[in-house]
């Protein structure tokens, strides 16, 4: 019996028993088309599937049909005339499933950090070619062999498509320009006011987090927040999208991985506390995108990152596995 992954309106993922190594992704044809051109698109970018996963659009086998069980739980999937399935390779589990229901291994959490380099990279590759994946967050990015891998290509556009658009909706992985932007043009606005702000925080779902993180490093991030989004404001009475969309998924991976440093918190302070002072400083993370770093420099500015403090905890930890494997080696020889 196949496992049924994820449930969605319009798509349901499935791990096939016979066959591990892929994912079979059944979609409704009404996102058949953003599909294709999405994954069409990513394989142009990411030919050698460094940071994306193979996939493969089928249409379904004459006939086929799904059982009670699973068209109880997807229901459009009892028309099999209006399905397609995407065949991909299997990308281990996605991040969000990882905080969610494993239990906490610093050394996976060190390579998963370590990860991330290979998909700044992507993020810079796929600026080059001006496309936006427009949906990282930790759901969308899945961990095998040590490496991580962008999934869901439902969101991906080359950078023209991506403003404005009736999608960017207030939401934690977005970046705060896209809701500005559609605020703007939603509303046939050229310029938004505080009260516009102040509704649009009141949906914001990102002030939670921050409140917490707020308590836990002691950063005002509130009053940050709204100083960034005022400042960004009164820059762009004109705001120009061909400057600032190549930062998109640059947030999409410092939101990531703000919320990893949440996750580690409990575990793990000062590395918590390290990364969360990195996505600050170095301005990976930031609410104003004509300050926020730009993805090469977010790239070079990540792997120093790596280089100081996580290669520095996976010493330490080879050091401790070093002691306590002499140790043990000497209580087996006396
Ligand atoms: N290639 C893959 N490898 C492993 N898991 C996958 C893969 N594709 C999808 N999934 C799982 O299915 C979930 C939903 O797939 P996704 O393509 O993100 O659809 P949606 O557009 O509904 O978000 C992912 O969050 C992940 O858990
Ligand atoms: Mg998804």
């Amino acid at each position: 019996m196949d496992r049924l992954v994820h449930i969605g309106k319009k798509n349901c993922v499935f791990h096939p028993t016979d066959s591990p190594g892929h994912i079979i992704k059944i979609i409704h044809e009404d996102i058949l088309k953003t599909e294709i051109r999405g994954i069409d698109l990513m394989s142009k970018v990411d030919p050698n599937h460094e940071f994306t996963l193979f996939a493969q659009v089928n249409s379904l086998p004459q006939g086929y049909q799904f059982s009670k069980r699973v068209t109880s739980l997807c229901p459009f999937l009892l028309n099999t005339d209006e399905l397609a399935e995407v065949v991909m390779e299997y990308g281990g589990k996605d991040l969000m499933h990882l905080m969610t229901y494993s239990k906490f291994r610093k050394n996976t959490w060190l390579s998963i950090l370590k990860g991330f380099d290979g998909l700044f990279q992507g993020v810079v590759k796929m600026v080059d070619a001006k496309i936006s994946h427009s949906d990282i967050k930790p759901a969308n990015i899945t961990f095998k062999n040590d490496k991580l891998f962008l999934i869901d290509a439902g969101l991906i556009a080359e950078f023209h498509k991506i403003y404005p658009s009736e999608f960017m909706n207030p939401y934690l992985f977005f970046p705060v320009e896209s809701n500005i932007i559609s605020l703007l043009h939603n509303f046939k606005k050229v310029k938004i006011s505080v009260s516009d702000i102040t509704d649009y925080l009141s949906l914001k779902p990102a002030i939670y987090l921050f409140n917490i993180t707020e308590k836990q490093f002691g950063f005002d991030m509130y009053r940050k927040f709204h100083e960034e989004i005022l400042d960004f404001n009164a820059e762009n009475r004109q705001v120009n999208a061909v400057e600032i969309v190549e930062k998109f998924d640059v947030y999409g991976l410092a939101m990531t991985l703000l919320i990893i440093a949440n996750y580690i918190y409990a575990f793990d302070t000062k590395l918590a506390t390290d990364l969360f002072i990195f996505l600050i400083e170095s301005k990976v993370l930031h609410f104003n995108p004509l300050k926020r770093a730009t993805a090469k420099e977010s790239q070079r500015r990540y792997k120093r990152f790596l280089i100081m403090f996580v290669e520095e905890h996976n010493t330490i930890l080879k050091y401790v596995k070093l002691l306590t494997f002499s140790v043990s080696n000497r209580l087996n020889f006396t």
